[in-house]
């Protein structure tokens, strides 16, 4: 069988990052979470004040783009690859709301873009790696092999995440989630979109076991 990027895009919280990860066991490949990276970014633009009350000192962000350094190190404690910014362990800073809420206003920037896709695009240069996020199949791997694009109606994301969180009404879930789509598919700078030539996973109404078993059908087309 043929070694191949496989390429997932998608809106938020439609179970990318599940799928990702489970093909990256099922062949061995690299699994590389791209929305860490923009987590990291703007992680890195809170901890040093670039971002003030949700705004960004762009140029001062552009001063200092050359020392942030987003990597990824496979942990054996939780069997999966953790994000580091500078070195540090950033893997749970980066999920928590200071950066969830301002993420969209540093990842839709340029220049972060083009910083963060030449790293994504040296990652899959030897290929054997999966990859997702909202540009992988248009912008930073249009030669994949395999593309997905997932999805899954808004009323069931939220009611999926929703069930993740505590203190949270479904209501603010399906707004903030709403909203993320919104920011994410109007963006100037690579906007969430479907490649032409991308496979559409509608998850809707799948189990995760019926989902697994279509996209593997899929993986084996593409390797042969
Ligand atoms: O998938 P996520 O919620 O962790 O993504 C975090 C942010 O990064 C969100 O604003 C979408 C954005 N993102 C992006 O613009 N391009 C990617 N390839 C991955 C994520």
């Amino acid at each position: 069988m043929k070694k191949i990027n496989i390429a997932i895009d998608g809106h938020s919280s439609c179970g990318k990052s599940t799928i990702a990860k489970q093909l990256a066991q099922h062949f061995a490949y690299v699994y590389i979470d791209t929305g860490a990276m923009y987590r990291a970014v703007c992680l890195y633009c809170l901890q040093e004040s670039i971002m003030l009350d949700g705004l960004i000192d762009e140029e001062r962000l552009l001063r200092k783009l050359n020392q942030i350094e987003v990597s990824f190190n496979y942990s054996r404690d939780t069997n999966a690859s953790e994000t580091y910014l500078n070195g540090v362990n950033v893997d749970q800073d980066i999920r928590g709301l200071w950066v969830s809420e301002n993420v969209s206003k540093v990842s839709k920037i340029k220049v972060v873009r083009e910083k963060m896709v030449a790293i994504q695009q040296a990652i899959g240069e030897d290929k054997g790696v999966v990859m997702d996020g909202r540009d992988i199949g248009t912008v930073v791997f249009p030669d994949a092999e395999l593309k997905l694009f997932v999805t899954a109606s808004l009323e069931e994301r939220a009611r999926r995440r929703h069930a993740e969180l505590e203190g949270v009404s479904l209501e603010d879930v399906i707004k903030n989630l709403g909203d993320r789509d919104f920011d994410d598919s109007t963006r100037v700078e690579n906007p969430l979109k479907q490649a032409v030539d991308a496979i559409v996973i509608d998850n809707t109404n799948l189990s995760r076991e019926e989902q697994f078993a279509l996209i593997l059908k899929h993986c084996q087309d593409a390797m042969q």
